[in-house]
C-alpha cells in the first residue's frame, strides 16, 4: 500500500447505509437493492458486514449474514469496492477481516454466489481461498429459470477448510 492512503476496516453503522447503496449503484455489476435494504443491513446485520474507509470516506463494503439453518456458514451477499480503489487488495482484506472475527464465533465456511462471467469476483474469492489455505468448491445454484427477469445464472462458491467433510 506504499504511496496510497491508509485503509481502515470497520463494522458499518446506520449512517453508512446511503453510501453502500451508492457504491452498489455505481458498481456497474451488482444488482442494486433498494436504499431501504442497505439501511436495514447496517442496522440488523452489521456484525456480519464490513466497510473500508479511505481518507474518511467509505470506499467499499461487504454485506452478509449467517445462514439461519447453518449458522456455521457465513453467506456473502454483496462485495463492492469503488472503482478508484480496486486492485489494491481491499476486497480480500474486508473478507479476511470479517472471517477472522467470525471464525472465533464458530463460523467455519464462507458461501457466496457469483455470475460465471464476473472475472473480478471469481479472482477475488479464489485469492481469498488461496491465501487462507482453504478449499474453494463451486456448483450451479440459481439458473436463469429461477429468475423472473432474465437475470444471469449464479454459481454457489463455498470456501472451507480442506478437511471439511460434506
Ligand atoms: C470484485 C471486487 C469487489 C474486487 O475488489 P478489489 O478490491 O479490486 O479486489 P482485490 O484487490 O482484493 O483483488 C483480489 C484478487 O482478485 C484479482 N482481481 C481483482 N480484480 C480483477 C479483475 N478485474 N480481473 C482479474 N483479476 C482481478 C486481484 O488481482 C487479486 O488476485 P491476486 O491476489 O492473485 O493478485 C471489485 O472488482 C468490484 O467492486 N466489482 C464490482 C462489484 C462485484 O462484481 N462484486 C462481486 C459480486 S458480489
Amino acid at each position: 500500500m506504499h504511496g496510497e492512503s491508509a485503509a481502515l476496516l470497520r463494522t458499518p453503522v446506520l449512517d453508512d447505509g446511503a453510501r453502500l447503496w451508492r457504491i452498489a449503484a455505481n458498481s456497474g455489476v451488482l444488482d442494486t437493492n433498494s436504499s431501504y435494504a442497505y439501511l436495514l443491513w447496517c442496522r440488523d446485520f452489521a456484525a456480519t458486514s464490513a466497510v473500508v474507509e479511505i481518507d474518511g470516506e467509505v470506499g467499499g463494503f461487504v454485506i452478509g449474514y449467517l445462514r439461519p439453518q447453518q449458522p456455521g456458514t457465513f453467506f456473502v451477499w454483496q462485495v463492492a469496492v469503488d472503482r478508484a480503489h480496486r486492485g489494491r487488495g481491499l476486497g480480500v482484506a474486508m473478507l479476511g477481516f470479517l472471517l477472522d472475527g467470525l471464525i472465533e464465533q464458530g463460523v467455519s465456511a464462507l458461501e457466496t454466489t457469483v455470475s460465471p462471467d464476473n472475472t473480478a469476483s471469481i479472482a477475488m474469492f479464489s485469492a481469498l481461498a488461496r491465501r487462507r489455505g482453504s478449499l474453494l468448491t463451486r456448483r450451479p445454484l440459481f439458473d436463469p429459470g429461477h429468475f423472473p427477469d432474465g437475470h444471469e445464472p449464479e454459481h454457489l462458491f463455498r470456501i472451507a477448510p480442506d478437511q471439511e467433510v460434506g
